[in-house]
């Protein structure tokens, strides 16, 4: 699987996650301190959306329950689940983030 362009660099924002789609599925962009993330627009917990949820220290939190979530494993914070998200590989390319499927 190849990177693929999904959304200017010039529309992000530090620790803002961006909607966007990859692939016909719904994810949210950013970056971070730590680089670039592309996550699953989707909570482990109950399934609802991530969109709006606050990054802190390399963590978004579901803006539903609170469950946080690593940017860059995808792993479970909180006592509500401890089932990861999808995550992807994300970088920068010219003037574009680009993400890719990460292979198992
Ligand atoms: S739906 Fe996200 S923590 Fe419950």
């Amino acid at each position: 699987m190849d990177f693929q362009p999904v959304l200017k660099l010039s529309e992000i924002i530090e620790n803002k996650a961006c909607l966007t789609v990859f692939e016909g599925r719904e994810i949210l962009v950013g970056v971070t301190n730590k680089g670039y993330f592309a996550i699953e627009n989707k909570c482990s917990h109950q399934g609802k959306p991530l969109t709006g949820g606050r990054i802190r220290h390399g963590h978004i939190s579901c803006p539903v329950h609170g469950v946080r979530f690593n940017l860059e494993t995808g792993a479970a914070v909180g006592k509500l689940t401890n089932k990861p998200i999808k995550i992807y590989r994300a970088r920068a390319n010219e003037d574009w983030l680009e993400v890719c499927e990460i292979s198992a």
